[in-house]
């Protein structure tokens, strides 16, 4: 049975699974980190500066700290409101990618550019309210599209299904262009153990997975879970 709710010719890779730290314990960030490392793909690092959210969360120092316990890949995500002013600190503290918000930036284009020029994957992060046609001029430059799944700003929220037909459409503009092999489309927000399967069969092929995970309850078992299923999942993929 075909997982994915398209007919797509997507070269699907190994499902992959990204836990956000922004719900984890702070005071034992690098056990919590260390506690999943063997379940997941990337981390997921939610930066935010009290400006394009109305939340400030860590920077560069917090992300070398974390890239000082993991050799898993950082993604970093930007909610900032100059991307192109801060990407070269969060590259030399160890991020592997950057997704930063294109409405922004006066010009996408230059700043995909110059967060590249530091020598990380760039991504696109879309607003739930943005267009994902704002990625389509941008995938021969990106490396990642970012699904917002719920507003930025906070973890724990609850997923947005109307969201999930914007995955389609980011995975079907993807297929159109050719670039379902290069680009990965990564879901942001609100993704659990019920909501995994509706952000896979869209699409999704990364999945950020926050407070499901850092919940102060058994975060290494939550991650199993998660990612036993989407073990399950990829399996019905091409
Ligand atoms: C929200 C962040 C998300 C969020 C994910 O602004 O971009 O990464 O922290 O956390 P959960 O999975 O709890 O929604
Ligand atoms: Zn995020």
């Amino acid at each position: 049975m075909m997982v994915s709710g398209w007919e797509g010719d997507r070269v699907t890779t190994r499902l992959q699974l990204a836990p956000s730290i922004l719900t984890a314990d702070f005071g034992r960030l690098a056990d919590e980190i260390k506690s999943v490392e063997g379940y997941v793909d990337w981390f997921h690092l939610d930066v935010m500066d009290g400006h394009y959210v109305e939340n400030l969360t860590f920077g560069p120092s917090t992300v070398e700290a974390i890239a000082r316990v993991t050799d898993t890949p950082l993604h970093v995500h930007l909610m900032i409101t100059d991307p192109a002013r801060y990407a070269s600190g969060f590259a030399s503290a160890g991020a592997r990618r950057i997704s930063f918000h294109p409405e922004v930036t006066e010009d996408v284009g230059e700043t995909i550019e110059k967060v590249a020029s530091t020598g990380v994957g760039v991504g696109l992060a879309i607003h739930p309210d943005v267009p994902v046609e704002t990625a389509r001029a941008h995938l021969d430059d990106v490396q990642v599209v970012l699904m917002m799944t719920v507003r930025p700003g906070f973890g724990g929220q609850k997923f947005l299904d109307d969201v999930v037909p914007k995955i389609h459409q980011a995975a079907l503009m993807l297929q159109e262009s050719g670039k379902t092999a290069e680009v990965d489309i990564e879901v942001d927000g609100g993704v659990n153990e019920s909501t995994l399967d509706r952000a896979v069969a869209a699409g999704g092929q990364i999945l950020v997975a926050g407070s499901a995970i850092f919940d102060g309850v058994d975060a290494p078992a939550a991650a199993s879970r998660l990612r036993g299923r989407l073990d399950v999942l990829g399996k019905g993929m091409p």
